[in-house]
């Protein structure tokens, strides 16, 4: 009796062996592809790519800058010319372009920018490149649409300028310039629907491509040095990806800053910054209260990942960081 009852437990125990094995690895495959334990090196990283050649590298985490061709030159410089023109603002002298600084990727290099009125802006000024997919806009991250912005009671963002959207409107529909302009680009009078539409055109075709990032991504490997290439692996596999990522490598969820000094957005969620350009765009996080990049990656550990690290990881990390920096930016060496 107890022979026979073995032989029909032994056939049952491989049975049950097979089973938890095949379910543990593909608990192991599904846990390596979420939570990007990636190990790859250099060399491993060239046989990837060149097993799936024809696609672009990590495209489940991020997407390349495409360069847009602007397909309507005068409503993009009408948009342009609205967005430098200081005679808009109450004063006279403030413009979209007194705080969004092209050449520093659409932010500024003060903590808090001075707006029309005299006073301080809230947070630190982002910046306004790659925004034509964003679906979320400000700080807060609940303001959906480009065009709410502006028509938002509470913030009209026009008050950059010390004035209200109605009278902007006015002023723009009283200069002969600008209805001489709007006839050409739209045939129709000036209005505050119009005004919009040219600055989104404007700001939406404001790109920034051709990073060294976006060169790996497209397929060149030796796009990075190995230190970057290294910077990059622990960007990932630490996690910081899991809220830096897409196509701007940020701006996309909202996260709770957990920031104790943070002005008013203490314990809040907020839109988590996007990291193109951040060479350009200093100084860092909503309350812009650091300058020096390794300082806000050391912040990260301790404030976003609650993890320890090591100096040279951190220095690996700012090499890979500034792989995001657009031709259009590069500091000359
Ligand atoms: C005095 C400085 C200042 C001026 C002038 C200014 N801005 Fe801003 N801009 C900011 C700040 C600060 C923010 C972030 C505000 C927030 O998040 O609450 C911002 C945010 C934005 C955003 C949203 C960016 C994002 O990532 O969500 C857009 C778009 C924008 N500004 C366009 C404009 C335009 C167009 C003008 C001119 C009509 C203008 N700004 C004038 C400082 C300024
Ligand atoms: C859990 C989400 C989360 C993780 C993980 C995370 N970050 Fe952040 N990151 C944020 C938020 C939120 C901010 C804005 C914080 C603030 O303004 O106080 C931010 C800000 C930044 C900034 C400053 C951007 C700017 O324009 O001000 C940099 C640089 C940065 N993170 C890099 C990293 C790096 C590198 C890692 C990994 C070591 C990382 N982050 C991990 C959410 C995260």
């Amino acid at each position: 009796m107890k022979f026979a009852a073995s032989k029909t437990k032994i056939p049952n125990m491989i049975i049950v062996v097979i089973i938890v094995s095949l379910v543990v690895s593909a608990t192991l495959i599904i846990m390596m592809k979420h939570n990007n334990i990636d190990v790859q090196t250099n060399t491993d990283f060239v046989n990837v790519f060149s097993q799936n050649s024809k696609q672009s590298y990590d495209a489940d985490y991020f997407s390349t800058i495409q360069d847009l061709i602007v397909e309507d030159d005068i409503k993009f410089a009408l948009g342009e010319t609205i967005f430098q023109d200081k005679s808009l603002s109450k004063s006279g002298k403030t413009a979209c372009i007194s705080c969004h600084k092209i050449n520093l990727a659409g932010s500024d290099n003060t903590t808090l920018s001075i707006k029309d009125s005299g006073s301080l802006t809230t947070v630190n000024t982002p910046t306004l490149f790659n925004l034509s997919k964003s679906n979320m806009f400000l700080t807060d991250g609940n303001t959906l649409t480009f065009e709410s912005i502006f028509t938002n009671q509470q913030s009209d963002h026009f008050s950059m300028l010390g004035c209200t959207i109605h009278e902007l409107a006015n002023k723009i529909s009283n200069d002969s310039r600008y209805q001489l302009q709007f006839q050409k680009v739209f045939g129709d009078d000036v209005s505050i629907r119009l005004i919009l539409e040219s600055l989104k055109y404007y700001i939406f075709n404001l790109t920034s491509p051709n990073s060294k990032f976006d060169v790996l991504l497209s397929g060149h490997i030796p796009a990075l040095n190995e230190n970057e290439f290294e910077g990059y692996m622990i960007f990932k596999s630490h996690g910081c990806v899991t809220c830096h990522h897409g196509e701007r490598i940020g701006g996309n969820i909202l996260q709770n800053i957990n920031n104790k000094s943070a002005l008013e957005f203490d314990r809040y969620l907020v839109k988590v910054p996007a990291l193109r350009n951040i060479e350009a765009t200093s100084p860092y996080l909503y309350d812009g209260s650091v300058n020096d990049l390794p300082q806000v990656i050391r912040i990260m550990y301790g404030r976003q990942l609650n993890r320890s690290y090591i100096n040279e990881d951190i220095l690996k990390i700012e090499a890979f960081l500034k792989t995001l920096t657009s031709e259009k930016f590069k500091v000359k060496q």
